[in-house]
């Protein structure tokens, strides 16, 4: 089942609240992979229906960012929506969406500022306004988000918190390839000598994990190390390579606490995320 307009995505929850059905909400961009499907698959072991908005949100794309690069193939995102226990898709158009005069943005101070954030001017606003929109739109219980998006997680959260919005964010562990690599639907960017070296940003990260978890001290030498590994690896640029709290954000100086390290780098055209956490030996 596949609805375009809000109307109808109304119409279709209000239909199963007056069932006394729950409903959850995998808010995607398409091409799903194996992370989305097993999100969709815990959405519907957690809730009794489950929508999937499929929507390439433009406003989330920077200028020098090509939205019309994103992969889109619609029929086949269906179709392993509804194998992987869905029950309605949501597919508005960008009209539909974002109709001519809207205005409005939700920003999410402190959280978006750092990381990604220089890197993607306005990606997290965009991000962060049509989430809202979504939640606003579906009114779930349960909304379903990525750990290897860690920072939009920790946004959504916060909006959410912030704007008094009734719903549950459920954080998901990052699903991997089995050479660690984090799924995601830029990986299909990569050539074969890219995916061959894409790996490494796991296995630095995971490498780094584990050096601050025995010695929190070494934040400096391991972010220093992290970042000439890649470079030997083949990474062309690095946006960065962080040791941060895992609930603030903020840079940290050493581990004491829970602690996440995140990192963004480049193969060519194509810009990968990853993150671990750090739990520190107490
Ligand atoms: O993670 C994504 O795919 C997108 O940022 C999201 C949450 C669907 C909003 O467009």
């Amino acid at each position: 089942m596949i609805v375009r307009s809000i109307a109808d995505l109304r119409a279709a929850v209000r239909g199963w609240r007056q069932s006394g059905l729950g409903c959850a909400l995998v808010p995607t961009m398409g091409a799903l992979h194996e992370g989305h499907l097993a999100l969709i698959r815990l959405a519907a072991r957690s809730c009794d229906r489950v929508v999937v908005s499929i929507f390439v949100n433009p406003l989330q794309f920077g200028p020098h960012e090509d939205v019309n690069r994103y992969p889109r193939r619609m029929t086949a995102d269906v179709a392993a929506a509804l194998q992987a226990g869905a029950h309605l898709v949501f597919a508005p158009t960008v009209a539909g969406m974002f109709p001519s005069g809207h205005a409005t943005m939700v920003h999410v101070a402190g959280l978006s500022e750092g990381l990604c954030g220089p890197h993607r001017p306005g990606h997290f606003d965009g991000m962060a306004t049509v989430v809202t929109k979504l939640l606003l739109q579906t009114l779930p219980d349960a909304a379903f988000f990525g750990e290897k998006d860690y920072q939009q997680l920790l946004i959504v959260r916060r909006l959410v918190r912030d704007l008094d919005i009734p719903v549950r964010i459920e954080g998901m562990q990052t699903v991997r390839e089995p050479d660690g690599l984090a799924m995601s639907s830029r990986n299909a960017y990569l050539s074969e000598q890219q995916r061959r070296i894409a790996p490494v940003l796991a296995a630095t990260l995971g490498d780094m994990a584990r050096r601050l978890a025995a010695d929190g001290g070494a934040v400096a030498a391991a972010m220093a190390d992290g970042q000439a590994r890649l470079r030997a690896a083949g990474f062309t640029a690095i946006d960065y390579v962080e040791v941060c709290d895992a609930e603030t954000l903020a840079p940290l100086g050493r581990v004491a606490g829970p602690a996440r390290i995140l990192a963004a780098a480049w193969l060519g055209d194509t810009r990968l995320i990853d993150n671990v956490a750090v739990a520190p030996s107490p």
